[in-house]
């Protein structure tokens, strides 16, 4: 049997955040033109207004498609990244992507999503903080996660609770927008092909 490598620094931080905390920052992954660049494969995409789940449609936004072929995707998960999560986990036997707007007066309440065992959000569109749309995660403490355009955070979205504050105009930001990119993955063979679209909860 081969012999797994010893743990990097990052991914013992990782496993101890994840531990502590419950979730992970990767600070400034992605460049200002990479940001451009899965935003303009994202526009290209098919864009569908979404409710919280099938029984529940009191919360609506936007998801954008992101197929996993496309360059939207290769920065959504890096190799960089794969390769630091594999170490801890085994590579992924199936990773699914697409993008989640929300627009003023728009949020997701509190939640676990109902599959994936790890899931990355990378930061696209942030509004300013007087706006709202934070990511507020519940573990052992409400923690409200402040994140910049090309941040990235991994956490457990299955198991870990999880919401948006309301997203809310002001004067100086009338029509704000928070655009986030999902990466969910599976590590367990079971699951291979067992996603048929790309639904959040
Ligand atoms: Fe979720």
């Amino acid at each position: 049997m081969p012999k797994r490598s010893p743990l990097s620094c990052e991914d013992q931080v990782l496993i101890q955040d994840l531990s502590e905390r419950g979730f992970h920052i990767l600070p400034s992954r992605l460049s200002q033109p990479s940001l451009g660049r899965v935003i303009d494969c994202l526009k290209q995409q098919r864009l569908r207004r979404t409710p919280l789940n099938d029984t529940d449609h009191s919360h609506w936004w936007d998801e954008v498609d992101c197929p996993a072929n496309t360059i939207a995707a290769q920065h959504l998960f890096t190799e960089q990244v794969k390769e630091l999560v594999s170490q801890i986990w085994g590579p992924p036997s199936l990773c699914v992507f697409w993008a989640n707007v929300y627009r003023a007066g728009e949020r997701i309440p509190r939640h676990r999503d109902t599959e994936g065992e790890l899931q990355i959000i990378t930061a696209l569109s942030i509004p300013p903080h007087a706006c709202g749309g934070a990511l507020i995660i519940h573990h052992q403490q409400s923690h409200e996660v402040l994140l910049s355009p090309g941040d990235q955070l991994i956490f457990s979205a299955s198991t870990t609770d999880h919401e948006t504050s309301v997203l809310s105009g002001t004067a100086d930001c009338p029509n704000p927008i928070r655009a986030v990119g999902v990466c969910r993955l599976f590590f367990s063979a079971a699951e291979n092909g067992s996603v048929a679209n790309s639904s959040l909860t």
